[in-house]
């Protein structure tokens, strides 16, 4: 990362005054694309140009004549590379990022192999700090520019985390994951002291510059009813957080919170009973839902997150996206990371393209696209003010190279309009295709 750009943050004052214009191919949304003909919501410009101004997009509209009204704007031309609002990762636990493409094993043995030791790790605060910067950083050489991560049981995670995340100027969520059963005796807490230590982070972090807190109990294998009872309440008592947890991944994990509460009418019942269903839910996964869940979900406005190269990678099934988002539930798309096999958004378009082929649905490029920015950003109650390109949305812009390697390029040229010139790079693209990113307004190169 470039020193200058945190001089550049540490002085508002000088950069509110400059005007940034960048030219290129833009493309942003207007509506939702799976509710409304994916025709109707998109707004591309293959002369496009996005003017920035105090860390925020003042106008997306015509290259050439936004250069015209505004001749002092410092110009950077992309060419044929397309701009878009930077990828929103909607659920991802940035701990698991130095295990992630571990061998092997399906979701509880997985956890139980792999995740678990590496999380005990993050009791020390300069491990933390460590993998938080390297998460964020390659999240941003990816082109990601809002990650919204699990943390680990220790409060020193969540602080590293947010704390990385205030030195880049990048909008983040994260929350303290809360476990009081079925983990390793170092990695638990209590109901009360989930509450309360849940409760000082929030209270320290959420709404402090670019960064939110998200109340997070693990997944119900790993609560007490005492303690999502307890998160329950905190989420009563501060409603404007979100509460992001594990939905209905794997079937033995469903066999098994069956067996843990006995009384429940489906998963979902595990956390609709204490408090734990809202419009500010967000559950990960959301594989193998039955209708009372979808009903549920749909009814509260709640959002599920699509982690389909999780999906693919752990085993765990197929992701009925175009049911869910059709029947109007909100629906955001995530790495998954380190469950998830990829840092990459696009890498991430790509899974959710095959497994919508594999339920005999082909997502249009544009719903991948909308997914990956506005959608995650409307799972996140941040919907116009990142994952947009639109005036008023905070200026957190990824640009694509459309022909990144020798294999997309070679297809590229026989591309007939944007879509063909797009999806190669969706299918076959990662950071290599990523030519710049802006934060806040601010340049950030790719490393
Ligand atoms: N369910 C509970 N914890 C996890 C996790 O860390 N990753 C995934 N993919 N699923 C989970
Ligand atoms: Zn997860």
């Amino acid at each position: 990362m470039d020193s200058a750009i945190y001089d550049e943050l540490s002085r508002p004052y000088v950069r509110a005054m400059v005007q940034q214009l960048l030219l290129g191919q833009t493309l942003g949304f207007s509506g939702n694309p799976f509710t409304t003909d994916w025709a109707d919501t998109v707004q591309f410009d293959s002369s496009g140009g996005v003017l920035i101004e105090g860390g925020k997009i003042r106008a997306v509209g015509n290259g050439a004549a936004l250069q015209t009204a505004h001749p002092d704007a410092v110009v950077t031309d992309y060419g044929d590379a397309l701009i878009s609002a930077g990828f929103v990762d909607a659920h991802m636990h940035y701990p698991q990022t130095a295990m992630i493409a571990s061998w092997g094993k399906q979701l509880i043995d997985w956890l139980n192999t792999y995740t678990f030791p590496e999380e005990a790790r993050f009791g020390d605060p300069a491990y933390a700090a460590d993998i938080a910067g390297r998460t964020l950083d390659l999240a941003l050489a990816h082109g990601t520019t809002t990650l919204t991560s699990f943390c680990t049981i220790h409060p020193t995670s969540v602080d590293a985390f947010f704390g990385a995340a205030a030195t880049r100027n990048m909008a983040v969520v994260a929350g303290k994951t809360c476990m009081d059963r079925n983990a390793p005796k170092n990695l638990r807490d209590t109901a009360q002291s989930a509450y309360d230590e849940s409760k000082a982070l929030l209270e320290k972090w959420h709404g402090r510059g670019r960064t939110s807190y998200a109340i997070t109990p693990r997944f119900s294998p790993t609560s007490t009813p005492a303690q999502l009872d307890a998160l329950g309440a905190l989420w009563a008592e501060n409603p404007d957080c979100l509460m992001q947890t594990h939905l209905s991944e794997q079937l033995p994990e469903i066999a098994w919170v069956k067996d843990l509460f006995p009384d429940v009418r489906d998963y979902l019942d595990t956390y609709e009973r204490f408090g734990l269903l809202g419009e500010r839910g967000l559950y990960g996964h959301a594989i193998h839902l039955e209708d009372r869940e979808i009903a549920r979900l749909t009814e509260v406005g709640a959002a599920v997150v699509h982690c389909p190269t999780s999906n693919t990678f752990i085993g765990s099934g197929l992701f009925d996206l175009m049911g869910l988002a059709q029947a109007g539930v909100r629906t955001g798309l995530a790495t998954d990371t380190g469950g998830g096999s990829s840092f990459s958004m696009l890498r991430t378009m790509a899974a959710a393209y095959e497994i919508g082929q594999l339920r005999g649905t082909a997502l249009h490029p544009a719903q991948l696209m909308w997914l990956a920015t506005e959608g995650s950003a409307r799972a996140l109650h941040m919907g116009g003010q990142i994952g947009h390109l639109g005036a008023d949305a905070m200026a957190d812009i990824t640009v694509l190279d459309l022909a990144s390697t020798p294999a997309i390029t070679q297809r590229s040229t026989r591309a007939r309009d944007i879509w063909d010139a797009l999806f190669p790079t969706i299918m076959m693209g990662d950071d290599r295709a990523v030519k710049d990113v802006w934060v806040a307004g601010n340049r950030v190169s790719p490393a």
